[in-house]
């Protein structure tokens, strides 16, 4: 994993969002695409998000326009957006640093209780954000699977995906009836969300939020607690609003998600 060396330009611009740099610092938890640093200065602390890799850095430009987009609005906890910085060969996106940890390390450390408690909190979040209603800032006219299924495609072309070609044709040709869209997170795995106080509090990584099918989110939320019932359970004790059916969540889960 490379260490990002910052430049003296790049600082610059950074300090003219944020003050005087004290310190900057690699987390401890990082994701796969991105290099994760804090910054602390003078107006406080804040978190750089780095790619290099060029697939990467159109992902992390599409969550600095998100969160762009989310900035004036309370109803969906995201990090606050601070901007988002090109340079030739690497892309940065300054974001506000949130106290907490993602779900996945919190249920890491945690007794079988304050996980039911932890996975209650996910379904409920979740819950919470496909209820919302209209976000005017995220609406468009596309309909969000078809949008899906053509990045598949554009994904399978140029590789590294698991998904294979019978598999998109299969998704093409089989599509689910479809149900109310709402906003989604687009990638709603426990790595994506932070616990803040034993609660899931914010979205993070949030590149895929949009309005579409929440059978995604639900279908991936549930990935990897559906092996112990009482996990799953516990998470359709927050998450009540629907359940998926099996289709559902492999056509999903075990489908689209094999593209991205
Ligand atoms: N705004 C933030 N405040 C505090 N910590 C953060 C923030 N954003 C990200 N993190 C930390 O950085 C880690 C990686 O973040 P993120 O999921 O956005 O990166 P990623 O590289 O896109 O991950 P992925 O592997 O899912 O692509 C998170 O698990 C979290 O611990
Ligand atoms: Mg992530």
């Amino acid at each position: 994993m490379w260490v990002i060396p910052l430049n003296q330009e790049l600082l610059k611009q950074i300090e003219n969002v944020v003050g005087e740099i004290y310190s900057i610092s690699k987390l401890e938890e990082q994701g796969c695409t991105s290099i994760v640093q804090k910054i602390s200065a003078l107006s406080g602390n804040f978190i750089l998000k780095s790619s290099s890799e060029d697939r990467y850095r159109e992902w992390l430009e599409t969550e600095a326009q998100v969160l762009k987009k989310l900035v004036k609005q309370t109803k969906i906890s995201v990090p606050h957006y601070y901007g988002f910085i090109k340079e030739e060969d690497k892309s940065h996106l300054l974001m506000s640093f949130e106290e907490g940890i993602s779900l996945t390390t919190a249920l890491e450390h945690a007794n079988f209780q304050e996980k039911l408690a932890l996975i209650k909190s996910f379904g409920s979040f979740i819950n919470q954000l496909h209820e919302l209603g209209p976000i005017n800032s995220l609406n468009h006219d596309n309909n969000w699977l078809d949008v899906q299924l053509k990045i598949a495609e554009q994904n399978l072309e140029q590789g590294g995906v698991d998904g294979n070609i019978q598999l998109l044709d299969k998704l093409i040709s089989h599509k689910p009836l479809p149900v109310k869209q709402t906003v989604i997170h687009g990638d709603c795995t426990t790595d994506n969300v932070l616990v803040i106080h034993g609660e899931v509090k914010m979205f993070i990584d949030v590149s895929g939020m949009a309005v579409g099918d929440p059978r995604y989110d639900e279908s991936l939320a549930i990935g990897r607690l559906k092996q112990n019932p009482e996990y799953l359970n516990a998470f359709y004790e927050g998450y009540t609003r629907y359940k998926v059916s099996n289709d559902e969540y492999s056509y999903f889960d075990e489908g689209l998600y094999e593209f991205f």
